[in-house]
């Protein structure tokens, strides 16, 4: 059982096939997250590893000290670990659902043990239950247009950080990325003109779960429901192409709960978090 050494551009539709048909709310991998990871920056800037790929299992090196796995055959898993860890750092972190008993068995096996770090909860929400949309006065919300990648990114960047490395050039090529779709990608906008907050959609038309990556409001309108608004009108849009599930994945510790709150007020239900694992070559 030799996995396939491949760059994640050439992976990308085989890693998220697989998340696909492994997806459960057990399951860490979505493949509108896996689109977001391998595409929100420029490819230099965020330097991407290598995945090794095998039918029932991937390990992708996010970066040479980060692992992602997915996979739920142990053998499988274990082979694409031993191929992953022969070339990453002699430090690597690797995050799984806590539920992800195959992954959690192999990474122990090698040697990973859990370790103190921010962590974050799935939270799921059945479709038939999302609210209306509620916008105060002098905003509007709408999609985004496929020629509109400048303003997105600025407003993404407005929200986030300036120094974010979601750029003009890195939201294009995410814009080109499988499974993103423009009319899932909702922005609020001032009667001006002016773009306040933003939420992107992910619908895996497969599983009929609707990811929500990333969601965002600039600070001066924040407090207004504006994320909240982003959020529900672009599950809305999903839900209307045949999304049943809605998922999203916050902090859950207490550093920064904000996010969650925002989502358990639109009726998200927490679910399953994330645990930490940490190796190191010759431990
Ligand atoms: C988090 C963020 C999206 C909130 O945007 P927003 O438009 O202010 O959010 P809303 O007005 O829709 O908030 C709805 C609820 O979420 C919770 N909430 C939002 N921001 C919060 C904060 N900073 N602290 C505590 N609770 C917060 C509150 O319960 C709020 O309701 P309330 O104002 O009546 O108390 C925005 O601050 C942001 O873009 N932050 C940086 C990026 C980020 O963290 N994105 C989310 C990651 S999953």
């Amino acid at each position: 059982m030799t996995p396939e050494r491949l760059d994640v551009d050439q992976a990308l539709a085989r890693m998220q096939k697989l998340a696909s048909r492994t997806w459960s709310p057990e399951s860490r991998h979505h493949p509108g997250q896996l689109a977001w990871s391998a595409a929100y920056g420029e490819p230099d800037v965020l330097d991407l590893g290598p995945a090794h790929v095998l039918e029932d299992a991937w390990a992708w090196l996010e970066s040479l000290d980060w692992l992602e796995v997915c996979g739920t055959d142990p053998t499988a898993v274990d082979a694409v670990v031993v191929a992953a860890l022969a070339e990453a750092a002699d430090e690597v972190t690797a995050s799984t659902l806590e539920t992800e008993t195959a992954v959690i068995g192999v990474l122990a096996d090698h040697g990973f043990t859990e370790v103190e770090s921010p962590w974050f909860t799935h939270h799921h929400l059945d479709l038939d239950g999302l609210p209306a949309v509620d916008l105060p006065e002098g905003y509007t919300v709408r999609a985004v247009r496929a020629d509109e990648a400048e303003a997105r990114a600025a407003v993404h960047r407005a929200a986030w950080s300036p120094t974010s490395r979601v750029t003009t050039a890195a939201y294009e090529r995410l814009m080109a990325t499988a499974p993103y779709r423009p009319e899932l990608d909702h922005v609020v906008t001032t009667t001006d003109g002016e773009w306040v907050a933003s939420c992107c959609v992910w619908l895996d038309a497969t599983t009929g779960v609707a990811l929500v990556e990333p969601v965002g409001c600039v600070e001066e309108h924040g407090r207004q429901g504006l994320a909240t608004a982003a959020s529900v009108s672009a599950l809305t849009a999903a839900r209307d192409a045949g999304a049943t599930t809605g998922l999203v994945c916050p902090r859950g510790d207490d550093g920064y709960p904000g996010p969650a709150r925002l989502y358990r007020r639109i009726g998200f239900v927490p679910g399953a978090r994330t645990r930490t694992y940490r190796w190191r070559r010759g431990d």
